[in-house]
C-alpha cells in the first residue's frame, strides 16, 4: 500500500513544476490602459499574481536590467523606451510558469504572434511590443530579484 502511495507520488510530483517568472507591462501598455486585461490574460491562463508594482525606470536601470543586448544595435532604443514612463512588473507563479507565460504573450515580433496572444493584441512593434517575459529559469530568478526583495513576493 505505502509503495503504491509513493509510487503516486513520486509520478505526481515529477509532472508539476512549480516555477515562478517575471512579467513586465511596458509603457506603450500601460499607457494604452490594458495593465488589467494583461492581468486577465495571466490568470484566465493558469498563473497566479504573487507580486506586482508600478516603477518608473531610469535609463540606467533599464540599462542593467537588459545588460545582456548590451551590445545590440537596438540597445538604445530599447532602453530610451523603457524609462520612458512608468511599467508594472510582475512576478506569476505556477506549473512551468517561464514557458506558459511566454505562450501568453506570443512571438517578440507582435506581427509574428499567435493570433490571441498579449502581443498580438497590444504589441505596435518589437520594440514596443507590450511585454517582457522571463526566458529561462536562472533569467527569472535574477529578473524577480533585480525588482523584488523577497517579502514581497506572497
Ligand atoms: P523583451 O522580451 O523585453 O526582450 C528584449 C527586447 O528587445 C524585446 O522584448 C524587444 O522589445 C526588444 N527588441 C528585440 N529586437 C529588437 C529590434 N530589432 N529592434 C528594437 N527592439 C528590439
Amino acid at each position: 500500500m505505502i509503495r503504491y502511495f509513493l509510487t503516486a507520488l513520486i509520478l505526481f510530483t515529477g509532472s508539476v513544476s512549480a516555477e515562478q517568472t517575471l512579467s513586465i507591462i511596458k509603457p506603450d501598455a500601460v499607457k494604452g490602459n490594458n495593465i488589467g486585461d494583461i492581468l486577465a490574460h495571466y490568470e484566465d491562463g493558469g498563473l497566479k499574481i504573487v507580486a506586482l508594482k508600478m516603477v518608473q525606470l531610469t535609463p540606467e536601470q533599464a540599462g542593467q536590467f537588459y545588460e545582456v543586448h548590451k551590445e545590440r544595435p537596438f540597445f538604445e532604443e530599447l532602453t530610451t523606451f523603457m524609462s520612458s514612463s512608468p511599467v508594472v512588473v510582475v512576478v506569476l507563479d505556477g506549473d512551468k510558469a517561464i514557458s506558459k507565460n511566454r505562450e501568453l504573450m506570443g512571438a517578440t515580433d507582435p506581427k509574428k504572434a499567435t493570433e490571441g496572444t498579449i502581443r498580438w493584441k497590444y504589441g505596435n512593434s518589437i520594440g514596443e511590443n507590450a511585454v517582457h517575459g522571463s526566458d529561462s529559469e536562472a533569467t527569472a530568478k535574477e529578473e524577480i530579484q533585480f525588482f523584488f526583495g523577497p517579502h514581497e513576493i506572497h
